[in-house]
């Protein structure tokens, strides 16, 4: 989709629908939903003064203009009451009315800055949510669909009007990189296993290095082998696809040194290993990768908007299987930094390959590190599919990293860190074991991983509940999410203003 910028009124678009709005409580249209209304001689205040546009959040109301405007369409979004109107309810409402017109075989929207000016929602912030709203919104995943000739539309274009060009410019921008990147991630954990290999992982951050400007490396077997990552080594024997550890920089200040590492867990299926999963719900664990996909995504969108600051990403990537050559339970393996592991369950892979990808973040020196990783279903259970869960050795740290989030709509709840959770994880045989018992899970997978971060200042994102989505919401379609891409790409950009 095509976003574009117009100066004027937004009544004199051809567009094939104008997006207007309209809040709960208020008995007559208002500002450009007043000059439509007059346009169309009264029927947007007719229809308010007979309830059927109330403006309740995300109400969707077509009139045809019949000619009376040159677009053909006047679309009424509802916004809510005003006083409780946020910049995500505006993100989610575009997201929702750009779906529903795509369904109606409109091809081209126009809108203002919608919400701008309502509770302190400043104009470029508008403008960026629906940018974001449209673009995320409207993300399929349908590579795989042979059968093109049904009617499934498509929106080209969408023509935002303001009062400046540059301004308007500058916000469709910084919401169209991230959404972009986002949706670039989304893509990734929607490819199934067999095209999203360890080794294609690696190629797409070839690619984006390339197209970026960012530094990429790509270890394969016997170098991680000579760096001693025997969490990834270990969880990799049982595949016929060699692991691949990746590391994508990008630098933004004049001297060297890491101020931000994102690590991302990699693991492109997760069967469990010989410690079998159930094979009902097996088939999500081609999205496994999403922690990788989204560090990935973020920095694809950190490169392109420029801030001063040195960013790494780092992805351990492999697959999860039984065979003659896994790892077994009780198998004793040694991470990067040393520390031996007791693996009793080798379906908790996913904190062994970041043990050593958090090790090698902390031998580079980064200054701060962020992990994501679809870790554990205990998190799931804890905080269902709306908050990804949020963990931390410094609480500074996580709350901006949590901000962030809430600003980019992409919430996550703190966990507790207590030391008396580490007691589960201590084993008879080895520094330390990969389970605790069935309770606390999503906490003893985060003790676990501090274990190898020393005194960095770390967070750790559990996205196993928000990675991806069996439904239809806002933003969020079916599938893969993108989250936490944006809140990355937020947090980082305030971290390089100061
Ligand atoms: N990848 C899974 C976690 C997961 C579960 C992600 C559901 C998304 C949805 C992880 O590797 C795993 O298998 N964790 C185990 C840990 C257990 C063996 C301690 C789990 O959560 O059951
Ligand atoms: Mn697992
Ligand atoms: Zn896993």
């Amino acid at each position: 989709m095509e976003i574009k910028t117009a100066i004027g009124d937004i009544t004199g678009s051809k567009a094939g629908a104008i997006l207007v709005t309209h809040f709960e409580g208020v008995k007559s249209p208002e500002g450009d939903a007043a000059a439509a209304d007059k346009a169309l001689g009264g029927a947007i205040s007719n229809l308010i003064k007979q309830g059927d546009i109330k403006g309740k959040l995300n109400e969707i109301s077509v009139l045809h203009s019949l000619g009376k405007l040159p677009a053909g369409r006047v679309v009424v979004v509802g916004l809510g009451k005003k006083k409780e109107l946020t910049v995500n309810k505006v993100r989610g409402a575009v997201a929702e009315t750009c779906r529903y017109l795509r369904g109606k075989a409109v091809t081209s929207l126009a809108s203002v800055a919608l919400g701008a000016g309502v509770n302190g929602i400043k104009s470029d912030e508008a403008v960026q949510a629906i940018t974001e709203g449209a673009l995320l919104g409207l993300y399929t995943f349908r590579r795989y669909i042979t059968k093109k000739e049904d009617n499934f539309g498509e929106i080209k274009e969408l023509t935002i009007y303001g009062k400046e060009k540059t301004s308007l410019e500058k916000a469709i921008a910084r919401g169209k990189i991230p959404a972009e990147a986002a949706n670039w991630a989304r893509d990734m954990v929607n490819e199934p296993s067999n095209f999203m290999t360890p080794s294609d992982m690696a190629s797409a951050a070839r690619q984006l290095a390339k197209k970026y400007g960012l530094k990429v490396e790509v270890f394969e077997k016997e170098k991680i082998k000579e760096m001693g990552m025997g969490g990834l080594l270990g969880v990799s024997q049982g595949s016929q696809q060699p692991p691949r550890f990746i590391v994508l920089s990008y630098k933004g200040r004049a001297a060297d040194g890491i101020d931000i590492a994102l690590v991302g867990k990699g693991i492109t299926f997760d069967s469990g290993g010989i410690s079998i999963k159930p094979s009902e719900h097996m088939a999500d664990m081609k999205g496994d990768m999403a922690g990788g996909a989204s560090v990935m995504g973020a920095i694809m969108a950190i490169a392109q908007l420029k801030p001063g600051i040195n960013v790494t990403a780092l992805i351990p990537a492999t697959e999860n299987l039984p065979s003659g050559t896994a790892m077994k339970p009780g198998d004793i393996i040694t991470a990067m930094n040393g520390k031996t592991i007791e693996v009793l369950n080798t379906d908790a892979e996913g904190r062994l390959i970041l043990a050593d990808a958090l090790s090698y973040a902390n031998k580079l020196g980064a200054k701060a590190i962020i992990d994501v990783a679809t870790l554990t279903g205990a998190c799931q259970i804890a905080l269902g599919n709306i908050c990804s869960g949020a963990f931390t050795n410094n609480q500074p740290l996580l709350d901006k990293v949590i901000a962030a989030g809430k600003e980019v709509g992409e919430p996550a709840w703190q966990m507790p860190m207590l030391d008396e959770y580490k007691e589960l994880i201590k084993s008879d045989v080895a520094d330390i074991k990969n389970v605790g018992n069935r309770y606390g899970g999503a906490i003893t997978a985060a003790k676990f991983l501090e274990e190898f971060v020393d005194k960095t200042p770390w967070v750790h994102l559990d996205i196993a509940g928000t990675a991806d989505t069996d439904k239809e919401k806002g933003y969020l379609v079916k599938g893969a999410t993108g989250v936490p891409v944006r809140t990355m790409v937020e947090f980082v950009l305030s971290q390089a203003k100061k």
